[in-house]
């Protein structure tokens, strides 16, 4: 079947972007770019418009702002590391990558607490999925998982998902990283709990009322959407801002919510079934 203009339109935009210098490396997902691209164009009547939308929205999306690791780098040091590994020195070796993105980086200083506490109050987990990882798997160690945990991580930047694969294997844990944009393709995987975290607020940035169908579809007992109590500068509280923002993507769906803080990272862990 012929493409029609606007066809012909979404997916010249998405070969620029695929192949731009900006993002080539990421190999961010056909599917996210389709969406985005398709959305913006027909939400704006001026072509410029909508492609100024597309470049800030993925800019937003992808964030290198955050930062990143070397991943080249860092896959190279981990695997002479794991080599001949230390076992009291995996947290350390973890360290330099969970520094290189400000979610993972702020989050340090609360490790032992943040999942100590969450895992009290869900029990010790045998499946996790970590939705929009980023580099929070390399928070393994500090996790205390017993042997045979299934962690799934997703996320659309494959150097990161390349970086953490390479991490399972050297835990021994099943390589269950995958590129997946959990707003198109939710995982569907059953589950003990599932982590949101640093992301949802984000998610609303891409599209307002995209959470609620991603929460959902969710086949996990318990559910952590974690947002931050302050901002990046610490000079605004947003603590009313984000349980406001829970409540509201929430509505009138009967759910259990519970609301624990770790530092500056508020946790709301949501069962559906309770
Ligand atoms: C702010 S970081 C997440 C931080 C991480 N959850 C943490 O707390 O350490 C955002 C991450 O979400 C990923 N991402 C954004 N939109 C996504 C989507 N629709 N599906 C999967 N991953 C997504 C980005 O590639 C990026 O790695």
């Amino acid at each position: 079947m012929p493409l029609s203009t606007f066809d012909e339109k979404v997916e010249s935009q998405i070969e620029i972007l695929l192949q731009s210098k900006k993002y080539k490396s990421l190999l961010i997902p056909a599917e996210t770019l389709r969406d985005l691209v398709s959305i913006e164009l027909l939400n704006h009547r001026n072509e410029k418009e909508a492609v100024k939308s597309i470049r800030q929205k993925l800019h937003n999306i992808m964030a290198p702002y955050l930062g990143d690791p070397d991943y080249a780098a860092e896959s190279k040091r981990l695997a002479l590391f794991f080599n001949n590994p230390l076992p009291g020195e995996v947290k350390n070796a973890c360290l330099p990558i969970l520094q290189a993105h400000a979610s993972t980086r702020e989050r340090i200083p609360i490790l032992d607490e943040f999942y100590q506490g969450i895992f009290e109050h869900t029990g010790q987990p045998k499946v996790i999925l970590d939705l929009a990882c980023a580099l929070n798997p390399f928070s393994i160690p500090w996790m205390n998982l017993s042997a045979g945990t299934r962690y799934y991580a997703y996320d659309i930047h494959q150097p990161r998902l390349n970086l953490i694969n390479q991490f399972l294997g050297h835990l021994g844990f099943e390589t269950l990283a995958e590129k997946r944009d959990i707003l198109i393709n939710p995982p569907l995987v059953q589950a003990d709990v599932a982590f949101l975290f640093k992301e949802a607020h984000r998610l609303e940035q891409r599209r307002r009322g995209c959470n609620l169908p991603l929460w959902q579809a969710l086949n996990v007992r318990h559910f952590l959407v974690s947002l931050p109590a302050s901002s990046l500068s610490g000079q605004h509280d947003l603590a009313d801002r984000q349980r406001h923002l829970v409540k509201s993507i929430i509505g009138e769906n009967p759910w259990k919510v519970t609301e624990m803080i770790f530092g500056n990272e508020m946790v709301f862990c949501i069962e559906k079934d309770a």
